[in-house]
């Protein structure tokens, strides 16, 4: 990691730390694509391009790379870079007792290696928030991009960066008091010797991010969960490919708010 990249390492150091808790205590299917906590998966949403075996996929802040594995089980050649040694541990991990041929780099997304060729679709799923730039990290990935390639990026929803009240009268809601600026998603360890930071930013940005890189938006969702209270055992661990109990506490608010924006981009032919 070049020296210069400081939040970079400090994402790293969190990262490592709670890569243990977070791969043991998140249901992170490997069965399907998902866009985020509690939401259905690509099987329900499709908003993936059609995946054909041989296609190079390269994953973003991917963790343990769960939606390369989906990927690589249909045949696609996929790369995983994520900043934390720790969650890419447990990727290989997953690889190997799947059986699944995935490559695993640890790499900052704030500067992408050189040399990865071009990929036929480049994803990420809730990374580009905690990048410096994340402007930079889009213009990067449409660059990898072949004619035609897509790029699927699902990033924080700048709503959910509200706070969620319950009132006394029975009213529950959003209390944000400037979209355009939303707080800062500060995330500490529980020894409190890490931290890292998440932003959300307006969907009009994010989406002009995109524009400017010189792709053609094709899919823009604010993915909505299932309805997890009527649902068995076996119905969510079918359906939804990112569950965890801890989420499942914030099923009354992302019923209600969006928690991620999901766009599908591709790249003129
Ligand atoms: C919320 S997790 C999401 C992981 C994975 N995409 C998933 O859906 O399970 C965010 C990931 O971004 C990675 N990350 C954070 N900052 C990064 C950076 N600057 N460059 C690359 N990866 C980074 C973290 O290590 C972590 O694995």
């Amino acid at each position: 990691m070049p020296d210069d990249l400081s939040s970079a390492r400090l994402n790293a150091t969190y990262w490592d730390q709670v890569a243990d808790t977070y791969q043991r205590e998140t249901h992170i299917s490997t069965r399907d694509f998902h866009y985020g906590p509690l939401l259905p998966g690509d099987k329900e949403l499709g908003i993936l391009p059609a995946i054909t075996p041989g296609m190079r996929c390269l994953e973003i802040g991917g963790g343990a790379g769960q939606n390369s594995l989906y990927l690589a089980r249909l045949g696609a050649d996929c790369t995983v870079l994520d900043i934390s040694e720790k969650q890419l541990e447990h990727g290989r991990r997953l690889a190997r007792e799947e059986h699944l041929d995935v490559a695993f780099r640890c790499a900052a997304m704030d500067a992408l290696p050189e040399g990865l060729g071009r990929f036929d679709l480049i994803h990420s799923t809730y990374a580009l928030p905690f990048a410096d730039d994340p402007e930079q990290v889009v213009a990067k990935c449409s660059e990898g991009l072949k004619s035609g390639a897509s790029l699927v990026i699902t990033t924080g929803h700048p709503l959910y960066g509200g706070e969620w009240v319950k009132l006394d009268e029975g009213e529950r809601g959003v209390f944000l008091q400037d979209y355009f600026h939303p707080p800062a998603d500060t995330r500490l360890t529980d020894d409190s010797e890490a931290m890292t930071i998440a932003h959300a930013y307006p969907v009009s940005e994010v989406v002009n991010w995109v524009l400017r890189s010189g792709l053609h938006v094709r899919r823009l969702e604010e993915p909505r969960p299932l309805d997890l209270p009527s649902m068995t055992a076996e119905e969510i661990a079918e359906r939804i490919p990112y569950y965890s109990e801890g989420w499942r506490a914030n099923f009354d608010a992302i019923e209600m708010i969006p928690i991620v924006v999901v766009i599908r981009a591709d790249r003129p032919t």
